[in-house]
């Protein structure tokens, strides 16, 4: 029997269109699915969108739309980057879907309340609606939120809280031992860390004013369930947790990763593994930890002027132009940056050159010597290395693999070797080189499948029908 494999993205908030930091998680998200699905496991990946928040009600007031309309507009936005970008999900899972998210938010809600996990008290302190998180006066900066800069709300209202703090030793230990795997160690210590100093309750729910179109606590219709014990719940509910059919539940569960940035780390490593010990539920088995983008060193702002849109790098150079800068060009486990010039810069040097004229040049002398190779299994997906890299997340590293030491390799090959010199007076032996470096060709694209999957059909398609392309794979941009 072939082997499960849950990947799941965050679900981000509905509110704005995506940008390049989402469009990175995505791509992340993307590049381990696929593999996951080359090496034949029964793959899952989820995407979804955060809906039952503040900040969609109000955008839509701020737009004068209805709520149904303004979501349907935003998560048809999201959807296109995905298919713009090759983001290949099977599922996305909205958290103001009635059907499929809510029974899954309120038998976790049951199941908390049944673990004496929940209770009523009353809560006076700050509130970021940005980041739709409570924090206390040591967690601010000059009064204001740590993450944006902006006044928290005081906040004064009764409300459900959750038993945090009961979980902390619990927690501590499984993150510990790698039950639930944190990459890199960085963000582990760090969460390590928090525990170390321990956990307080959380509240769990706000006054229905604040989103009248979230999810009521059962029982008291005046409360709606805290944005982010709606959201993490999505993870489950989509697989139909909480409902008589769950036949997804049963077999994804758990995760084998889940991928998130930096900035919602304690959720995931703290509230969310909270809540599923307090449901009786098992944890997930990784949490990759990604870090965040910059636009020349600052945090993207139209203020700063520095926001560069995924989808105009698309429109320009390609939707596999992006997924290499993102995949190659930034570290998984590190802020990284982007700049246009960057961009242009890599573009030109390691696809329009490197690959692109790699492929020009072995496909041109195929095709002109008349040289094939046959049709074969993908038996390198075997290569050790090549799987280690992946397993651990570290994509740039199997990037810089691709580039430096197979690209560079077959570069070297035909330097050394000079078949279109040799053809002139040892058919034989340039033939012999071309069927060398076709093999090694097809070996770099199956490699490039998860990364640059449409580049890496194209390149396949070229040796099977030993044909030049009639256009650069990247045309080179001035
Ligand atoms: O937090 N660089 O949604 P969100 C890289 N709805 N990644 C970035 C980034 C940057 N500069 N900025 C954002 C939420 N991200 C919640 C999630 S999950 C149950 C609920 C990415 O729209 C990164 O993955 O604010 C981050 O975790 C996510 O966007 C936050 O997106
Ligand atoms: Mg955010």
């Amino acid at each position: 029997m072939s082997k499960n494999f849950y990947i799941t993205s965050p679900i981000f908030y509905p509110n704005a269109k995506l940008h390049m930091g989402h469009a990175y998680t995505m791509t992340l998200c993307d590049i381990l699915a696929r593999y996951h699905k080359l090496i034949n496991e029964d793959t899952y990946f989820l995407a979804g969108a955060d809906e039952n928040t503040g900040k969609v009600t109000k955008a839509a007031a701020e737009k004068g739309q209805t709520l149904d309309v303004f979501l349907g507009e935003i998560t048809k936005g999201f959807k296109k980057l995905y298919l713009d970008l090759d983001i290949s999900f099977d599922q996305f899972i909205q958290t103001t879907d009635k059907e499929n998210h809510w029974p899954g938010a309120i038998a976790v809600w049951n199941k908390l309340v049944a673990s004496d996990d929940i209770y009523k008290n009353a809560y006076e302190g700050l509130y970021c609606q940005n980041c739709e998180a409570f924090y206390t006066d040591k967690d601010l900066i000059d009064g204001k939120c740590p993450m944006h800069g902006t006044l928290p709300e005081k906040i004064k209202e009764e409300n459900y809280f959750f038993r945090l703090s009961k979980y902390t030793s619990q927690l501590k230990s499984k993150i510990e031992k790698d039950e639930l795997k944190i990459t890199p160690e960085s963000r582990k210590n760090e969460i390590l860390a928090l525990f170390e100093r321990g956990l307080q309750d959380v509240s769990f729910s706000r006054p229905i004013a604040n989103v009248p179109h979230g999810i009521p606590v059962p029982g008291d219709p005046t409360q709606v369930i805290y944005v982010w014990c709606d959201a993490l719940v999505n993870y489950i509910s989509a697989l139909g947790y909480g409902k008589n059919e769950n036949e997804l539940f049963k077999k994804f569960w758990p995760a084998d990763v889940q991928v998130i940035g930096k900035d919602i780390l304690r959720f995931h490593a703290a509230i969310w593994p909270a809540m599923l010990l307090s449901s009786g539920l098992p944890l997930p088995k990784n949490l990759f930890v990604h870090g965040f983008i910059t636009s020349g060193g600052k945090k993207m702002s139209k203020s700063v002027g520095n926001v560069i849109d995924p989808i105009s790098l698309i429109d320009e150079y390609g939707k596999d132009a992006l997924r290499y800068y993102l995949a190659r060009e930034i570290s998984p486990f590190e802020d990284g940056d982007i700049t246009v010039e960057k961009f242009k810069e890599s573009y030109n040097a390691n696809l329009a050159n490197g690959l692109g004229n790699l492929v020009s040049r072995v496909m041109k002398m195929a095709e002109s010597y008349g040289v094939t190779i046959d049709d074969e299994s993908s038996e390198f997906w075997t290569e050790k290395t090549v799987i280690e890299n992946l397993e651990t997340f570290n994509i740039q590293k199997y990037c810089d693999e691709i580039w430096n030491v197979d690209i560079k390799g077959l570069d070297e090959y035909i330097q050394r070797e000079k078949p279109f010199s040799k053809i002139k007076i040892d058919k034989a032996g340039a033939e012999k080189d071309l069927k060398y470096l076709l093999i090694h060709l097809r070996g770099i694209a199956m490699k490039l499948q998860p990364i640059l999957p449409e580049t890496a059909e194209k390149i396949l398609k070229l040796i099977k029908e030993n044909k030049s392309p009639e256009a650069p794979l990247f045309a080179r941009k001035d």
